[in-house]
């Protein structure tokens, strides 16, 4: 049996382990995995599965959500350097500080944070759901929101909010561009724009349609439009495509000649290789620290009860 995805397969019987893949995996990766989800799906995948080891092919923080959902439960990532930009311009130390002075404040996190991060929080959202769980706290609430400036932006404008941002941002994300967008657009006069929230405000102001990646595949499969230029990370076009082989979609460019192109290099380090030695070794293996993890499961499981009785 030299196939790897036989191989895989097999280990994956023996051990009574599941894969779950985020949509900006590459496409080997989304057809071999039992699930495939946005980072609210993956979670409340995680807080449901009977199975004893969780691959999460993702990146880190993912995988630490994962793990903080499920701490009996052992959970394996490809490759242990899969981080994340935008959870990385914001280090733990200074968010603790900046919540510290602001006492009277609630603390809204994107799932893209550290546990760390999780640990200072009083609710995690998603960019399915940001908008619902900012809506839930009273008008007046005072609202810290981090890290990602361009979503925690787009939340007060279609809100009316004024939600405190910290000034963090995804690699990919920001460097979508107004002017390569509308140059694509003199190509496909008819394509609907879809973006995701993490992009600049110019271009979420360009897009008919702003949302998570599974909205914006929702999108796609019920709209009757047959073209799409696609502002996120380029994974997500594989579903889009299986779901919708007759439509056109076309990946939005970056605005930097010197970026070889839209997708996620941490997303990318994950590979079929990889994934089969982890789950031969059940390693690497994501551990959280369990004075971080017992703060952050409860901003975590208040995401998932809102989301719960919100029908998300
Ligand atoms: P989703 O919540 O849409 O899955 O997005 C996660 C992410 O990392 C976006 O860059
Ligand atoms: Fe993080 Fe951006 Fe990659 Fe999403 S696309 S995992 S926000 S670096």
């Amino acid at each position: 049996m030299n196939n790897l995805v036989d191989k895989i397969n097999k280990l994956k019987k023996e051990k009574n382990a599941i894969i779950m893949s985020h949509y900006y995996q590459t496409s080997d990766i989304q057809d071999i995995a039992d699930y495939v989800g946005d980072s609210l799906a993956l979670a409340q995948m995680a807080a449901k599965t009977n199975a004893d080891i969780i691959v999460l092919c993702g990146v880190h923080f993912m995988g630490e959500t994962a793990k903080i959902l499920c701490p009996d439960k052992k959970v394996l990532i490809p490759d242990m350097n899969a981080g994340c930009s935008l959870a990385d311009s914001c280090p733990a130390d200074e968010f603790g500080k900046f919540v510290e002075l602001h006492p009277d404040y609630t603390v809204i996190s994107y799932v893209n944070t550290s546990a760390a991060v999780k640990a200072y929080t009083d609710v995690v959202v998603t960019s399915t759901n940001a908008r619902q769980i900012v809506e839930s706290f009273p008008a007046d609430e005072k609202i810290i929101f981090g890290p990602d400036h361009n979503l925690g932006n787009y939340i007060n404008s279609i809100t009316g909010r004024n939600m405190l941002l910290w000034d963090g941002a995804c690699h990919v994300h920001s460097k979508f561009s107004v002017v390569k967008i509308l140059e694509l657009k003199k190509i496909y006069p008819q394509a609907k724009i879809l973006a995701h929230p993490e992009c600049k405000g110019d271009v979420l102001k360009l897009a008919d349609f702003v949302g998570s990646t599974a909205a914006i595949l929702k999108y796609a499969i019920n709209n009757e439009e047959k073209e799409f230029i696609v502002a996120t990370e380029s994974g997500i076009l594989h579903k889009m495509q299986l779901a919708c082989p007759q439509k056109v979609f076309i990946p939005a460019p970056p605005d930097d000649s010197t970026c070889a192109c839209n997708e996620c290099n941490y997303m990318r380090m994950n590979t079929m290789e990889k994934m089969y030695n982890c789950l031969l070794n059940e390693s690497p293996e994501i551990i959280v620290d369990s004075s971080i993890a017992e703060k952050a499961i409860k901003p975590i499981q208040r995401m998932l009860d809102i989301s719960a009785k919100l029908g998300l």
